[in-house]
């Protein structure tokens, strides 16, 4: 559909900007068909002559857009929007009554309830985190950085971490692991989710209690203690060092690596207070035909959306408003200290002139592992030149 065909009743057209990318994507890609999950069924692959929502799926990605054509009376077009889109150019959504000033909804009543968070496209007119300065960070952090900070909030208040020497935590170059480590420092530090005013981040240290490990890989070794998020980092051949000391640990798994969750439990045995399973960033653990969700029984999955509806019917939106912002602040004011930006166009050159795709390049390595920690990848499927700060559509579809 060209963008100037005539679309359904309360729908809106979007044009989708750029988006972040990281291994939560690929990691959306291998969950995409497991029952528990289902990411597939965000968006349907196109029907083509070579794809279809049978044989294809479309990985969702957290990114920014402009509204094109709106058939809804309270979304005009021109309006700037955040949401968990598609890996697309153009992204044509249903809306569902609840329009409000700061969020619309797309209807998806063929997924669990629990789902909502995905199906919201924020308003950035009216969005408090929303900086026009800062939109690659914000596409980097924001979905990550909320499963960090709701885990730590999920291990304060159900009080997992409380009387334990320390907190472990694998793929700890990973950004959800050491937005994690952050969150966890702050709560240590401060007593809460917040850098007081004025003040700069400038790494763990001491003896503080619990502790913060982070397990990495030999080749991020030194990216890991450079951040300064870690009282330890360890690599994945020396877990046994550590587990000589202390007595009760909490194991946070970012890795998803079934034979390293094995030595763990092995060398720490009885040692491990509790097992939580938050990510599967090492993809060979997707050769297991199981379910994640079901994939390692002496670990406790951490669902973000999950134990957002469960804190939803203790405290007020405002409460859960003013305690994301504490923590999002925190995080503005120091994440420039860790990643570099990079943006990776489709392609440098036309595509029917040129097979240089460099977004699918980008997309291979980051599967492969080969996008070094310290890289923040922002996409676009659209090409170099082709794209505008107005908006204005250059390609032909
Ligand atoms: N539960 C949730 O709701 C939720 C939400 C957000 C993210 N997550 C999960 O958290 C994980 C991390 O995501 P992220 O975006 O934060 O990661 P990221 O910043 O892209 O970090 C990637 C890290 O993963 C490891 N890695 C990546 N590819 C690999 C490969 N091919 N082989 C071996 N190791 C590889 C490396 O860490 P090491 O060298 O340190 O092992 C690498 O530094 C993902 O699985 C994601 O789905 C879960």
């Amino acid at each position: 559909m060209g963008v100037g065909g005539i679309i359904p009743p309360n729908h809106v057209l979007l044009k989708v900007d750029r988006f972040g990318f990281s291994a939560n994507n690929v990691t959306y890609g291998l969950l995409g068909e497991d029952p528990h999950f289902r990411y597939f069924e965000f968006h349907n692959a196109p029907n083509t002559n070579t794809t279809s929502s049978k044989t294809h799926g479309v990985i969702p990605v957290w990114g920014y857009a402009t509204v094109v054509q709106s058939t809804h009376p309270r979304i005009s077009v021109g309006e700037r929007v955040f949401g968990y889109l598609g890996m697309s150019r153009y992204l044509l959504l249903p809306v569902d009554h609840d329009v409000n000033k700061y969020n619309f909804y797309v209807p998806r009543p063929h997924l669990p309830e629990d789902r909502r968070p995905y199906n919201q496209i924020t308003r950035c007119a009216a969005d408090p985190l929303y900086d026009p300065m800062r939109e690659d960070e914000l596409m980097i952090y924001r979905p990550l950085f909320w499963t960090s900070f709701w885990c730590e909030d999920w291990l304060h208040t159900t009080k997992v971490a409380k009387d334990t020497d320390g907190i472990i935590i694998s793929s700890a170059s990973a950004k959800t692991a050491y937005c994690l480590a952050f969150v966890l420092n702050l709560r240590r530090l401060y007593g809460k989710v917040a850098l007081p005013a004025g003040a700069d981040w400038t790494g763990t240290g001491g003896t503080a209690q619990p502790r913060i490990v982070g397990v990495t890989s030999k080749r991020n070794l030194e990216f890991t203690k450079s951040l300064r998020l870690y009282d330890e980092v360890f690599t994945y051949d020396q877990i046994n060092e550590l587990a000589k000391r202390g007595s009760r640990w909490v194991y946070v798994d970012v890795a998803g690596n079934k034979e390293f969750n094995n030595k763990v439990f092995k060398s720490f045995g009885s040692h491990i207070a509790k097992g939580v399973s938050l990510g599967m960033s090492h993809p060979s653990s997707s050769k297991e035909n199981e379910s994640f969700a079901n994939s390692n029984s002496r670990l406790e999955m951490f669902f973000m959306p999950e134990w957002l509806a469960v804190r939803r019917t203790n405290t007020s939106v405002k409460e859960i408003t003013q305690l994301q912002f504490a923590g999002w602040d925190a995080l503005m004011r120091t994440c420039h200290q860790w990643i570099q930006i990079e943006r990776v166009w489709w392609s440098g050159a036309a595509i029917w002139q040129d097979n240089v795709k460099e977004v699918i390049e980008a997309y291979e390595e980051c599967v492969n592992g080969e996008i070094g920690p310290d890289r923040g990848l922002i996409l676009s499927m659209w090409e170099k030149g082709q794209f505008d700060k107005t908006s204005q559509v250059k390609a032909k579809l």
